[in-house]
């Protein structure tokens, strides 16, 4: 069994790779866990995952004219695999989006669980494919009024593609926040639960800084127990790994949505 899940929120900077990495050291309890940073334009999880100076990356498996193993660019890290991506642009520009069908398709033959950390825009097809490629996706969104509206938006292209919804998952929420006026907006305008809600906590950073996702670096910070509690509210439902490997493979282009204007929301 497999499932795929898109870690995404639609706006940049809300706790994506954090929770990617945190939710998938949590499920990495109970199953077997790939982590692939599928934001290929602005990628950041080697940041997070003390990968900085992986030599293989997704980029490479991308690489139209290159053949290069898929298990080249998995790394075994915090009883994770991992599957970094390069931040060059030279990188990304000779990147063919599109064969990050295969690329999933492989991947998912090996494991139980697939976190696609997503890009923060849904603009281009590299952008919007790993929410189309996912089973479900798990909406990552600060407590307010503005990201939910973002969020909601990512939900709406998701389901428009047949992706279901996971659950939300509310993420650097500090004291300040109306967390209980939001909470019960969100239940009404998502599909899904609200899985989580993750305190505002200098553990995130500092892993960040160490290069350590927060899980490993910080198992006993609040916001670590959040991840945990989020990531058992997450009945994972794999179906057959060749359904999903023939539904990556057969999964037409998506049309990328126009950029999303703010001052509209
Ligand atoms: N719960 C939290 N408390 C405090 N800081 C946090 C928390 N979660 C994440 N951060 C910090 O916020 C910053 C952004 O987090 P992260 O990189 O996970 O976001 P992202 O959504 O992946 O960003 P991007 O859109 O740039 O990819 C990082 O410095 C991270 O350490
Ligand atoms: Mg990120």
């Amino acid at each position: 069994m497999v499932e795929a899940f898109a870690v995404a929120s639609g706006k940049g900077g809300t706790g994506k790779t954090t929770s990617t990495l945190a939710l998938g050291l949590a499920l990495a309890e109970t199953y077997d866990v790939t982590v692939v940073d599928a934001d290929t334009g602005m990628a950041n999880l080697l940041f997070h995952a003390g990968l900085d100076d992986a030599d293989v990356t997704l980029h490479d498996l991308l690489l139209g004219e290159r053949d290069i193993p898929v298990a080249d660019a998995c790394y075994e890290r915090f009883g994770l695999t991992v599957v970094p991506c390069g931040t060059d642009l030279a990188g990304f520009r000779e990147a063919d989006p599109t064969r990050l069908h295969d690329v999933i398709a492989e991947l998912a033959a090996d494991t139980d669980v697939l976190l696609l950390d997503s890009p923060a825009a849904l603009d281009s097809a590299a952008s919007v494919l790993p929410i189309v490629l996912a089973d479900r996706v798990v909406l990552v969104t600060q407590p307010t009024d503005l990201a939910l509206s973002v969020a909601l938006k990512v939900q709406e292209y998701a389901m428009s593609y047949g992706t279901g919804v996971a659950g939300v998952l509310f993420t650097e929420v500090g004291p300040a926040d109306a967390i209980e006026r939001i909470t019960p907006k969100a239940e009404r305008y998502f599909e899904g639960p609200i899985i989580g809600a993750v305190p505002d906590d200098d553990a995130a950073r500092a892993a960040r800084r160490a290069g350590q996702p927060l899980l490993a670096y910080a198992p006993d910070s609040p916001a670590a127990a959040a991840y945990r509690d989020a990531a058992a509210a997450i009945d994972v439902d794999g179906g057959e790994v060749d359904a999903l490997a023939d539904r990556f493979r057969s999964a037409v282009i998506p049309d990328p949505v126009k950029p999303i204007d703010s001052n509209r929301l």
